[in-house]
């Protein structure tokens, strides 16, 4: 995981995990395994590693297998049952609308159609389709919010949808109707190219600052991120004139927990690049230690995040398999 992942949602997540009061709010969050191989078909041993690494940096950034459902998405059968059923009353065409699947499939608006079907031909059903299962995801559990980022709105609307198809199709009331719930996410953009987000799929060695990287790479990472060269003007957040400090002022109002105005005002007394950037890597290292440290020790305790999976199975399970028996009946299966 990288900083976008944690300031653009973990730690949203781990908010609404602090701000849960009673028994009657549950808080439910799947680790997306199902959907990890929509584009990649990683080795089942690295697989493996790669679920744990996640799960254990969930924990140790602020999800709390306490107070929410933190579950692996492949132990629970339902969702790909789920997501076939809604996969036939899914019209293709508004899966070909959705931004996320034209961007992944490299499609923009210079490339002529015919070059364009060809292109797309070389993508996978799982990756066109993967809005569909994550309609499935939200619906198994009938919530009554889903807490997303402002980039999933288009994918929630068509959960929407085929919730309110479904249930007129099968004349029935299974389903709730989910609202979406945006998270104040920030969105983090490379280090290297501002106009990229911050993203794992990245091949630039110093455009992403990993949640499990050392505070020397943490250093170098800034030290190299891309700013101006505007000088004699305090650091202001402008993204569009100045995109490369606004990055770095975003992630330091993200980790603090305060407003732009207020990170603004305290970098007033910072005189040069080298000094803004001294100052960003020092929030970040200082705020990193510990949930860092925390992660080391999960990682290594295989047995506790085996526990911690097994319990969120059997709490997510016993809601899906119930839901799931209402609309196999709904259906006449
Ligand atoms: P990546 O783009 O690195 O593959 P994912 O697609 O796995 O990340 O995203 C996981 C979660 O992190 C999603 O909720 C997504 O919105 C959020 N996220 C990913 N990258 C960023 C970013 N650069 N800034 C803010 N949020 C992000
Ligand atoms: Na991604």
């Amino acid at each position: 995981m990288h900083l976008g992942n944690y300031l653009g949602a973990v730690s949203s997540w781990a908010e609404l995990s602090k701000l849960k009061t009673d028994d009657s709010q549950k808080l439910i969050f799947g680790l997306a395994d199902l959907h990890a191989i929509t584009n990649k078909h990683p080795k089942a041993q690295d697989f493996i590693d790669n679920k744990m690494d996640t799960l254990a940096h969930l924990i140790a950034f602020g999800v709390d297998p306490e107070k929410c459902c933190l579950y692996i998405q492949s132990d629970v059968k339902e969702h790909a049952e789920l997501a076939w059923y809604l996969s036939t009353i899914t019209n293709i065409g508004a899966l070909a609308r959705m931004t996320q699947w034209k961007s992944k499939s490299g499609q923009d608006e210079t490339i002529a159609n015919n070059e364009l079907s060809t292109l797309q031909s070389e993508f996978s059903l799982g990756l066109f389709s993967y809005p569909v299962l994550q309609a499935a995801d939200v619906l198994l559990y009938n919530p009554d919010f889903v807490p997303v980022g402002e980039d999933q709105t288009q994918h929630l609307e068509l959960t929407q949808t085929l919730a309110r198809k479904f249930n007129h199709i099968y004349k029935s009331n299974v389903f709730k109707y989910p609202r979406i719930m945006t998270t104040p996410a920030k969105k983090i953009y490379s280090l290297k190219d501002v106009t990229k987000k911050m993203s794992k799929s990245d091949k630039s060695k110093v455009a992403s600052i990993y949640l499990s990287d050392s505070d020397e790479e943490i250093r170098l990472k800034i030290k190299k991120a891309t700013t101006d060269s505007i000088v004699g003007e305090p650091f202001k957040f402008d993204p569009s004139k100045r995109p490369g400090v606004s990055n770095l002022i975003n992630i330091v109002a993200g980790i603090q927990k305060k407003e732009i105005s207020e990170v603004e005002k305290d970098m007033e007394s910072l005189n040069s690049h080298s000094e803004l950037k001294k100052y960003v890597s020092d929030v970040i290292v200082e705020w990193i230690a510990e949930p860092r440290e925390k992660y080391k020790a999960i990682r290594q305790d295989t047995e506790y995040l085996k526990k911690v999976a097994l319990k969120g199975e059997t709490e997510a399970r016993k809601i899906a398999s119930e839901n799931m028996k209402k609309i196999r009946e709904a259906m006449g299966f």
